[in-house]
């Protein structure tokens, strides 16, 4: 039995978790700094830094009150050492690597788009490979043929905006705050879908995305339409990024052989996207997995997780690992 502290802190979300051989979850707590940023309506960098040095202590001390651990329980600690913003970044991995000498047991450095794969297999731990996994966030959106443990293959990746940031980009203008996807997923729930018809540039070319076009797009209707309905524009364009997504990850996995899709990163809450992609699976008879909500989004379970993975094939991580903004997972080719 291995016990895992894992801590996450590349962006806004200061959390750390306590997972036992990667799928039991003693304690997962997250402590979310986004009221800290609406304001501003996006993250400041600087000021989720400073949070992250406030917050990390008593975040690792409530995932270890809560998992009813001590410090003499704890056998690795891991923490997110990239793709981030370095000054969150550091926080993480500081405090990991001296919990780790404190200790005297291993460190493991996560990449956090690694650990958003096996948020998925965290609470599904059975799922047959190959998998695509669509990994959809503020930062990134990228169809992944996760071929088996460690073994990752690009399939499509946006070549400008992210999902996430389409949803965030588009709720600003729309006047409904940050962070937009949540805003826009409860607003469409009101709207009508086929209102409008918005298509994202790219739809039928290859597997690769493209966003920002969308948002101009809605930005152009709005001028020209005034008098619309907000919800019906939310929920308009909602079914257009779902429909390019959905689309895509059904072409993605025709084009593997995949045996499952996965959904993972923020984006993944969305729930007509949960609801689309499952109907994808059920239509081409593979298995879905839709991590929960939690799961979804930015936490230090699938940390931990992928730490217990990491720690069976690779052993634990030099000292001197650094944080690294633009940490890339490795990909195959
Ligand atoms: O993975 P994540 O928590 O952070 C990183 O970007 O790494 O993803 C955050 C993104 C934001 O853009 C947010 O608007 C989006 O996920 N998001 C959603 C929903 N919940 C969060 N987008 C659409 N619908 C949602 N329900
Ligand atoms: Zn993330």
């Amino acid at each position: 039995m291995t016990v895992i502290l894992g801590i996450e802190t590349s962006c806004d979300e200061t959390a750390a978790a306590v997972v036992v051989d990667g799928h039991q979850v003693l304690a997962n707590v997250v402590s979310s700094q986004v009221d800290l940023h609406a304001r501003y309506g996006g993250v400041v960098p600087e000021i989720a830094g400073r949070a992250h040095e406030s917050l990390i202590t008593p975040v690792v001390a409530e995932a270890m009150v809560e998992a009813g651990v001590n410090d003499e329980d704890i056998d690795v600690v891991s923490a997110t050492h990239g793709p981030g913003l370095i000054g969150s970044l550091l926080i993480g991995v500081s405090a990991a690597k001296a919990l780790s000498l404190g200790w005297n047991v291993p460190f493991i450095g996560i990449n956090h788009h690694e650990a958003h794969l096996y948020a998925a297999l965290l609470e599904e731990p059975d799922m047959d490979f190959p998998l695509v996994v669509m990994l959809v966030s503020g930062g990134h959106t990228m169809l992944i043929e996760f071929q088996d443990h460690g073994k990752y293959k690009l399939l499509g990746a946006t070549v400008d905006d992210a999902a996430g940031e389409a949803f965030d980009k588009v709720a600003r203008y729309l006047g409904l705050g940050y962070p937009g996807g949540p805003a826009i997923d409860e607003l469409s729930k009101e709207g009508d879908p086929d209102r409008i018809k918005f298509t994202p540039p790219m739809r039928n070319e290859g597997l690769n995305f493209s966003f920002s076009g969308l948002k101009t797009a809605v930005v152009n209707y709005v001028r020209q339409n005034p008098e619309a309905e907000t919800a019906d524009i939310a929920a308009s364009f909602q079914a257009a990024v779902v429909d390019v997504l959905t689309h895509k990850a059904r072409q993605a996995a025709r084009h593997i052989g995949a045996k499952g899709i996965c959904l993972a990163g923020g984006v993944a809450a969305n729930s007509e996207l949960r609801e689309k992609a499952l109907d994808v699976c059920v239509e081409e008879g593979i298995q879905g997995f839709l991590p929960s909500r939690a799961m979804c989004t930015d936490n230090a379970a699938m940390v931990a997780a992928t730490a217990w993975w990491r720690m069976q094939s690779q052993g634990p991580s030099p000292l001197d690992l650094g944080a690294d903004p633009n940490l890339r997972l490795p990909f195959i080719d």
